[in-house]
């Protein structure tokens, strides 16, 4: 399997094959960070803007590390410190950072599509960071990545995804992805926030929450999207917490070897017992470390289309194994030597 693909924009348009080329690919970077010198040289000459207009801490520093491991230059630009707040729509922001001669945009928006409608406007290769309710794909790689490093598989696995699922693009991108991998995926909270259209996903909706948990191999928990609801769906956040939060009895009810997730950020006492996100059992940390490794690969792929398509290879042309990008070789994964 061979990568085609231009921009990373949606879980929801990628091939499992896809799905496991970048989990693959990912394996092979992740021994990088463990370095002395944690950086090898494949975008070395590239340059990778960050363009967060919404607030975030793990996936912004990740691309950011995760693109100077590569050897790219960085920059990162944020809302409040942009000229946006002066008026400047995200088109002429974009189009005046592609002027500099960006080769990637990782974009962050509360809207829903912006990322598509970057990737139809701009040459850089634009990677989805988190686009409104819609889809959060590298978040949704690197929790794959996880449960396939810590169980072995994801296929045959029953996936829990607890939380307000109605505003999550981290719920809907974990879908997609976990789907087409093979596992099971149930969906449970407060009815409000688990709509019924989501079984057309492919996935079960319960509100048995004991049931869930017994026979979970994985717990995804999420929180709250309180900046995106614009009224309210439950009572309070106390009720929430006391019907539906991982609370240290209900985590009594789940398997041994059960994994406890979440994207981040936690609010302790809500959706999960400060005791259960800092258990064994939690993998919450090594999702963000696991994190790094995911965003280089994504980088790392998309960066071997970009250089097809510099050699004269027009992108529609691009097929697997003719024109493609395989998984890093030892060439990609040597030292870089000017560190
Ligand atoms: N998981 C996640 O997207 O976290 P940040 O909002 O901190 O990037």
């Amino acid at each position: 399997m061979t990568w085609t693909r231009k921009h990373l924009l949606t879980i929801e348009e990628l091939s499992a094959e896809e799905i496991m080329l970048a989990l693959d690919t990912a394996a092979s970077f992740k021994e990088v960070s463990t370095r002395t010198i944690k950086k090898v040289p494949a975008l070395r000459g590239k340059t990778v803007v960050s363009l967060f207009l919404e607030p975030s801490t793990r996936t912004r520093v990740s691309f950011e590390l995760a693109a100077k491991r590569l050897s790219a230059d960085t920059l990162s630009i944020t809302a409040q410190a942009s000229s946006i707040t002066k008026g400047e729509t995200l088109k002429d922001t974009a189009r005046n950072i592609e002027a500099m001669n960006a080769d990637f945009v990782v974009l962050r928006h509360s809207a829903a599509g912006s990322p598509k409608f970057l990737a139809d406007r701009l040459n850089a290769s634009i990677l989805n960071a988190g686009d409104g309710a819609h889809e959060h794909p590298t978040q949704a790689l690197l929790d794959a990545f996880t449960i396939r490093e810590k169980l072995g598989r994801i296929a045959g696995l029953n996936i829990l995804i607890l939380g307000d699922i109605l505003f999550s693009r981290v719920a809907r991108s974990n879908i997609w992805a976990l789907t087409k991998l093979g596992a099971r995926v149930t969906l449970c909270g407060p009815t409000t926030l688990v709509p019924a259209v989501f079984r057309e996903l492919g996935v079960t909706i319960t509100t048995r929450l004991d049931d869930a948990l017994c026979e979970a191999d994985v717990v995804n928990l999420l929180r709250i999207q309180h900046e995106r609801q614009r009224k309210t769906l439950f009572p309070s956040t106390g009720e929430y917490s006391r019907l539906f939060g991982l609370s240290r009895e209900r985590f009594r009810l789940t398997k041994p070897d059960v994994l406890i997730m979440h994207p981040g950020p936690i609010n302790r006492g809500v959706e999960i017992a400060s005791e259960v996100a800092d258990c064994p059992r939690s993998v919450i940390l090594e999702q963000v470390t696991n994190g790094v490794a995911v965003r280089m690969a994504a980088l790392f792929l998309l960066n071997g289309v970009q250089n097809r398509i510099a050699q004269g290879v027009p992108p529609e042309t691009l097929q697997p194994r003719e024109n493609s990008v395989s998984p890093p070789g030892e060439s990609d994964l040597v030292a870089d030597a000017t560190a």
